[in-house]
């Protein structure tokens, strides 16, 4: 086989075969294909697309450029959740605790934050004393004992999406459907739950900023997932504004705290119900969505969601007492009100703007060598629909007291915002469900 004649086959509109496909990723992964002629096949794919076939033998060759966790030492079905990124989603945090609690098994790979977006890795560390690196052994007694554990992404699963979205980043070939699925399918696949549940964003802070192909994007993942074995369902849901009211580190848990006990923002506690119920439903647990969130409401009522999240923190090197009380949490050096330069309504939040704002307070990452400040943050006191008064705060910046980052985060945060004069309705936040046989849509 040579690689010219599948670049000139797939450039042509013809279909791959399997043995072509994992002929192209094998070759690459192991350095036999030059990036030119990868890069080249990547754009054949980004236009011509690939059939739903296709994208399964794409991602099942990735899945076998490395390792599978194996899980089979944890009783029961191992469910897993993803999401593909947003500002201030703080849903894993939430979501872990409440469907542990239920009885579901999480055995959680993830990651850290790269960009706008943030990582659970780094939320989680905020908490004085919590390590993500736990050997596969102590990973697997903690599901066993506790339902719940989260441990940091090895290069060892689908090495083969590492160097290829590397050469996506720089060839335009990030924004491809079957490109998209099979890099996220083909990490979640590797990491051996039996079913996941997938939250596919759409909106301005979301890679799929239309509707349609973040439809397109879950049923592709959905389809991947069911071939493969797995259960899936998937949500489509609105990232036209930042998720919860925190965006950063340490004071994302304390929203996770919050949302634990009730008091969390609706948005975040209505997700996390939403896709927890789901979880519970393909793990066997609840009957039907209704139940599943019905069971869930209690857990929050009853704080034994909040009871998971301390014996994870526990069990993973945490101090338990930050969770009973956030002011143990690492704290800022200042906080700043952001005051409304008009008053009317807030039309419109761009939420990537929001999050590069966090970013630059020190939150993220722009260089994998960066390093995140856990007490930073941005804490918003409008989202879309509410009215404020000039001179009202629109939200708090917990900053480290450097004034140039701050008027840097300040100006990108005011011009993220639109205040108009009319009256606007929240926008729509559930979009759709996507299961092997149908899509409902909301
Ligand atoms: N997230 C991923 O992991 N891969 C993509 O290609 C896009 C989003
Ligand atoms: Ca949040």
């Amino acid at each position: 086989m040579r690689m010219y004649d599948l670049i000139y086959k797939k450039r042509n509109g013809a279909e791959l075969s399997k043995g072509e496909i994992n002929f192209i990723i094998s070759g690459f992964t192991k350095g036999e294909i030059p990036d030119y002629q990868m890069a080249a096949f990547l754009m054949t794919v980004y236009f011509r697309s690939m059939t739903a076939r296709e994208s399964t033998d794409l991602t099942m060759a990735m899945v076998d450029s490395g390792e599978r966790v194996n899980l089979s030492k944890i009783k029961g079905f191992k469910v897993d959740k993803h999401s593909t990124g947003g500002v201030g989603d703080t849903t894993s945090l939430v979501l872990g605790p409440i469907v542990a609690a239920c009885g579901g098994k999480v055995a959680k790979m993830t990651g850290r934050g790269l960009g706008h977006t943030g990582g659970t890795i780094d939320k989680l560390e905020s908490i004085p004393g919590f390590t993500c690196s736990l050997s596969k052994e102590k990973f697997v007694e903690n599901v066993n004992s506790i339902g719940l554990a989260l441990m940091g992404q090895t290069a060892k699963l689908a090495p083969a999406d590492k160097v290829i979205y590397s050469l996506r980043d720089v060839t335009a070939t990030v924004d491809s459907i079957p490109l998209i699925a099979g890099s996220i399918m083909s990490k979640k696949l590797a990491a051996g739950s039996d079913g996941i549940v997938l939250d596919v964003k759409t909106g301005s802070g979301a890679f799929m900023e239309k509707y349609e192909d973040a439809l397109k994007l879950a049923k592709a993942m959905v389809d991947i997932g069911e071939g493969a074995g797995k259960k899936m369902v998937a949500f489509i849901t609105s990232m036209e504004e930042p998720l919860g009211f925190a965006i950063g580190n340490s004071i994302e848990v304390k929203e996770a705290i919050d949302t634990l006990s009730g008091v969390g923002p609706a948005d975040l506690t209505d997700l996390c119900v939403e896709l927890g119920s789901n979880m519970l439903l393909i793990s066997g647990l609840v009957k039907t969505v209704e139940e599943g969130k019905k069971k869930l409401k209690e857990i929050i009522t009853s704080k034994k969601g909040l009871e998971k999240l301390k014996q994870m923190a526990k069990a993973q090197g945490g101090n338990p007492d930050a969770i009973d009380n956030p002011s143990l949490l690492p704290q800022c050096k200042k906080l700043v009100e952001i005051k409304s330069e008009k008053s009317g309504y807030v039309e419109k939040i761009n939420a990537l703007e929001v999050g590069i704002s966090s970013l630059i307070l020190g939150a993220g990452r722009t260089k994998k060598e960066d390093i995140v400040n856990p007490s930073v943050g941005i804490y918003l006191k409008k989202k879309i629909g509410d009215k404020i008064e000039k001179g009202e705060p629109l939200a708090i910046f917990h900053t480290d007291g450097d004034e140039k980052k701050f008027n840097e985060a300040k100006n990108k945060f005011l011009n993220a915002y639109t205040i108009g004069a009319k009256k606007v309705k929240p926008p729509k936040f559930f979009y759709a469900r996507v299961t092997k046989d149908k899509v409902e849509e909301y």
